[in-house]
């Protein structure tokens, strides 16, 4: 092991690659940034110009690259997850929020600056880390913002998330919300398990680390629980509300094909993410006649 800080890059890089992880430099730049508490520019700027590392850091840097290599999540190692304008706190038992929800959220915003009211509410139906939620509250503080997590160590890292931006987190299975949270909310969004129970992961990070409540979605076309928000989506949202979801690219037709067929929805409509890819669906509950 070397304490040369752009030698250790190399090293940690290669280890990394050899373990067949995606990112291998990114990675090896972010971990050691994150024992010496510098950016990855920052340690880029740093290997630059010859710097060292003592002892103790460059131990502490290979202890991570190791548990890296083992393909533990880079997010779960330095316990933060970047999520649009926000640094979350992540760790085992949550999900950890993927660039694709940041799309979702952009769609919320957008709907709540086109047809919200003054001070709309928004519900955010299984929120994990509270990504949805706490991105909806940071950019748009007029809103008043709920989330629903069932898993007791989820909600403890959306507890950590969603206080500092005023987030209310209620404890309940979305299949099974409270009777009087009827045409209550102006937005309805969710990011809820959709994986079909065949379909297992092959990235070890998400197969391994990421937990399987948050990632199966029931039955063979892993739907159920997306169906279950449609539904949760069709009492809880006021009459002329929006709901938007997300979901695999190859459920979009499905999903397209179930807001259409039922009589309380209109302006069904498929949103893509950076990459074009057909990833969330949002419609609207009709208003009453
Ligand atoms: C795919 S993760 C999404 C987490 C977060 N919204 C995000 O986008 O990063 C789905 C979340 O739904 C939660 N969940 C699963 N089944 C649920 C249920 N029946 N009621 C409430 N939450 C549920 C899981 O625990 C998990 O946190």
């Amino acid at each position: 092991m070397t304490n040369e800080l752009a030698g250790l890059i190399r090293q940690s890089a290669h280890q990394l690659a050899r373990a067949q992880v995606t990112s291998p430099q990114v990675d090896a730049e972010l971990l050691i940034g994150h024992v010496l508490g510098l950016s990855r520019g920052q340690v880029q700027a740093a290997a630059l110009t010859g710097r060292t590392l003592s002892e103790e850091s460059a131990a502490a840097v290979q202890t991570l690259v190791d548990e890296r290599a083992r393909r533990v999540p880079l997010q779960h190692l330095t316990g933060r997850a970047p999520f649009r304008t926000l640094e979350l706190h992540v760790g085992p038992g949550v999900f950890i929020p993927r660039p694709e929800t940041e799309q979702v959220v952009q769609v919320v915003l957008d709907r709540l600056a086109q047809h919200g009211p003054p001070r709309p509410s928004v519900l955010d139906l299984g929120t994990g880390s509270g990504a949805i939620a706490a991105a909806v509250a940071a950019e748009f503080p007029a809103a008043e913002v709920h989330a629903v997590e069932l898993s007791a160590e989820a909600a403890a890292w959306a507890e950590l998330n969603l206080g500092p931006h005023g987030v209310t987190l209620h404890r309940y299975d979305m299949r099974e919300l409270p009777e009087e949270w009827q045409a209550s909310f102006d937005v309805v969004v969710s990011n809820p398990p959709y994986i079909p129970a065949e379909a297992v992961p092959t990235e070890v990070e998400v197969r391994e680390h990421d937990p399987h409540l948050a990632l199966y979605g029931g039955g063979a076309d892993g739907l159920q629980l997306p169906r279950a928000v449609i539904n949760a989506a069709g009492r809880v949202l006021k009459p002329g509300g929006w709901f938007i979801i997300e979901h695999a690219e190859a459920q979009a037709a499905a999903l397209r094909q179930i807001c259409a067929a039922d009589p309380g929805l209109d302006e069904v409509t498929t949103h893509q993410d950076l990459t074009g890819r057909a990833r969330a669906t949002s419609a609207r509950l009709r208003s009453a006649a």
